[in-house]
């Protein structure tokens, strides 16, 4: 495969150039570490191309990932996942589309609606992890979809979530088209999955467009993103919607960065990942008397379930740290580990063996049982919560206020109570569980 962005660089910074143009570092790095990065972080000069209106080395890197991913089309992102749903959305909003949503979205889902002016229909999951996860049942996406009555709709889930939950894609998919629904998925956090034996990626379950953050799970730089569709219907409109939101001055170290990792993708990755796979799934084996792991996940999360072994997260994220292995997340009721595609195999024992080193740590209980998922009514539009005078007031005063501020513990980034919903008891013990002590409401 080749590298068209990678060799452009390359040969760019190995010719004695002057650079009368952006960025104003002029290829000299002020640290040592980050020569080589400096050189090769370029502006859009003559043959490099464009990110949103690509026709050169970019798109042509961008053809190669949409081969190995096997879709319609993929366009490559330098603002994560988020500027892939804003994009997403925008596509919704043009068509004039009502949005229904699995409630445990990320908050970049909800920034984007509020600046969309999209109202969202939420859908509960029926079994739920705290707020941070939760599993659905396909039909309920079903019943929102008949109750709209005609108007146009599309249904938006999020999966892998940030411990790893997977739901049920290809029934979704099943369903929307049914109703002739698209289907948006925030895979932010599976990537890998178009390269696991089993046919796990949305992209081959039916989801019409679908984000990935690469940085996540890939070995790309952090922000590194896709933004995939399946659909005829959307090919040739993503660069435009994503242009919508994005910088018009993308990194074109990180450009690079997903052009190399479409070499890792076609030659290394499916090998590397079966072996991680096997290997962790060893780990889970022998480390299974002792902590409950979550089921359900994909491979690369490994989440450990503290509420149900009846230990706190917090303290066994901070003994991990101690050895010097630093958690993805470590809340009182779940430790997620993450692994990625490209893990070095001697990670895993390393793992396994802090892991194994760790003391017990029982919850002591005295900030509550772990909350019910909460439900609040909505007494206002999200985006008019959003962009009405607010004041930030203590939790416990809040009750009976309408939310102005999406509330979030991040990481995560899940929200617990949405602007225009009104914050009730329940809300608040939620926020309190976890370790949220102020909020803003609307005057
Ligand atoms: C589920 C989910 N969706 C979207 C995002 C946003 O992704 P990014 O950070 O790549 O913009 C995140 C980030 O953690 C996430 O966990």
């Amino acid at each position: 495969m080749n590298t068209p962005i990678y060799d452009f660089l390359r040969k760019y910074a190995g010719n004695q150039t002057l650079r009368m143009h952006m960025p104003g570092h002029k290829g000299m790095s002020p640290a040592e570490e980050l020569y080589g990065a400096y050189a090769l972080d370029i502006t859009e000069i003559t043959g490099a191309d464009s990110l949103f209106e690509a026709g050169g080395i970019i798109s042509e890197s961008e053809k190669n990932a949409s081969s190995l991913f096997g879709t319609e089309e993929t366009v490559y992102s330098c603002g994560g996942s988020t500027l892939c749903i804003q994009g997403m959305l925008y596509l919704m909003k043009q068509e004039n589309r009502c949005v229904i949503a699995g409630r445990t979205v990320h908050k970049a889902f909800l920034n984007a609606c509020i600046l969309l002016g999209l109202e969202v229909i939420w859908v509960y999951p029926r079994e739920e992890k705290g707020i941070l996860s939760g599993k659905y049942e396909p039909e309920d996406f079903e019943k929102a979809l008949a109750r709209l009555n005609g108007k146009e709709g599309c249904v938006y889930i999020t999966s892998p979530d940030y411990t790893g939950n997977m739901q049920d894609i290809a029934e979704l998919s099943h369903i929307c088209r049914k109703y002739s629904a698209p289907l948006l998925v925030d895979n932010a956090h599976g990537a890998h999955l178009a390269f696991t034996e089993e046919k796990l990626h949305p992209m081959q379950l039916g989801a019409d467009l679908c984000c990935d953050s690469a940085h996540k799970v890939l070995p790309c730089l952090t922000g590194c993103a896709y933004l995939h569709t399946s659909s005829e219907r959307y090919k040739g409109r993503l660069k435009g919607a994503m242009g919508m939101f994005g910088s018009t001055s993308p990194s074109y170290l990180m450009l690079c960065s997903l052009d190399l990792c479409n070499v890792f993708l076609e030659k290394q990755c499916r090998k590397t990942l079966s072996e991680i796979i096997s290997d962790a799934e060893e780990m889970k084996k022998t480390l299974g008397g002792r902590y409950i792991f979550r089921e359900n996940t994909d491979h690369l999360h490994i989440t450990i379930d503290t509420s149900a072994m009846g230990w706190d997260g917090r303290r066994l994220g901070e003994q991990l740290e101690a050895m010097g292995c630093y958690p993805e997340y470590a809340g009182r009721e779940a430790v997620v580990l993450l692994l990625s595609a490209a893990e070095p195999w001697e990670d895993i024992l390393l793992l396994e063996a802090a892991l194994g080193g760790c003391e017990d740590v029982p919850d002591s209980g005295y900030e509550g049982e772990p909350p019910v998922f909460p439900k609040p009514l909505q007494a206002m539009s999200m985006r008019e919560a959003a962009l009405s005078g607010s004041e930030t007031v203590n939790v416990r005063e809040a009750i009976g206020r309408i939310c102005a501020g999406v509330k979030v513990p991040c990481p995560p980034a899940v929200p617990i109570v949405i602007s225009g919903e009104v914050i009730d008891e329940n809300t608040v013990n939620t926020l309190e569980f976890y370790g949220i002590k102020e909020v803003e409401v609307v005057i």
